[in-house]
């Protein structure tokens, strides 16, 4: 519930369907969720590059990037976590409001987190993609070198090593990134989302 009182909801003139027939495509979240290094951001990048290419409207939210300005508050400990995952959860909905695919890179490391999120939209406007790739294969990446300092003890709380992840059970997509190409991963997802009708074949 807000904590404000005496507020109403003000309907916008321009209805969903309107902004999607003049883009000729739906709104959606492709909601990416995984360890550190498991290739989110790599594939949101790839993805949204494939969907500009179409002409679609197209926008990425990314951990790292949202915690320098509209998180920047927020750490690393459980309800930090939470609360990062939740405004990124009401941000992607008005995005999705506007008409625009929406990608979000985030650990996001609770289940109940990204249900929440889920809940906040209509059935199909959520697409959860789970980059999977083993622990011992981010670790091996670790391109930022954080799984170094985390094993150090230099960074407490980290994903994997000191704080938990909890693998999501029913995903739309899994894309095991230690099995494939970026390439062959981002086909893998354009094809099931054309298959949702997310996208035109
Ligand atoms: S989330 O858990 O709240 O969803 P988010 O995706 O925003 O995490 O940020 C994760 C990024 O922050 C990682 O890719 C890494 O670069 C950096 N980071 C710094 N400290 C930590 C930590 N303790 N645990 C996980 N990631 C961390």
């Amino acid at each position: 519930m807000p904590k404000s009182r005496n507020i109403t909801w003000s309907h916008s003139s321009i209805k969903r369907g309107e902004r999607a027939e003049r883009n000729s495509h739906r709104s959606a979240i492709l909601w990416f969720t995984g360890l550190s290094a498991s290739g989110k951001s790599t594939l949101t990048r790839l993805v949204e590059r494939a969907l500009f290419e179409r002409g679609h409207q197209t926008y990425i939210m990314d951990g790292d990037n949202v915690r320098f300005g509209l998180n920047r508050d927020l750490g690393f400990s459980p309800d930090d976590r939470t609360e990062n995952i939740r405004r990124i959860g009401e941000v992607a909905k008005l995005m999705l409001d506007a008409g625009i695919i929406v990608l979000t890179a985030f650990i996001s490391p609770y289940r109940t987190d990204r249900d929440m999120n889920r809940e906040l939209v209509e059935d199909g406007d959520f697409i959860e993609i789970f980059t999977k790739c083993s622990l011992e294969e981010c670790e091996r990446r670790d391109p930022k070198g954080l799984y170094k300092k985390a094993r150090s003890g230099e960074i407490p709380e980290f994903t994997g090593i000191s704080a938990p992840y909890e693998e999501p059970l029913h995903p739309e997509i899994v894309i095991e990134t230690d099995a494939g190409k970026p390439e062959e991963c981002v086909a893998a997802i354009i094809a099931e989302l054309e298959k949702r009708s997310i996208l035109e074949t």
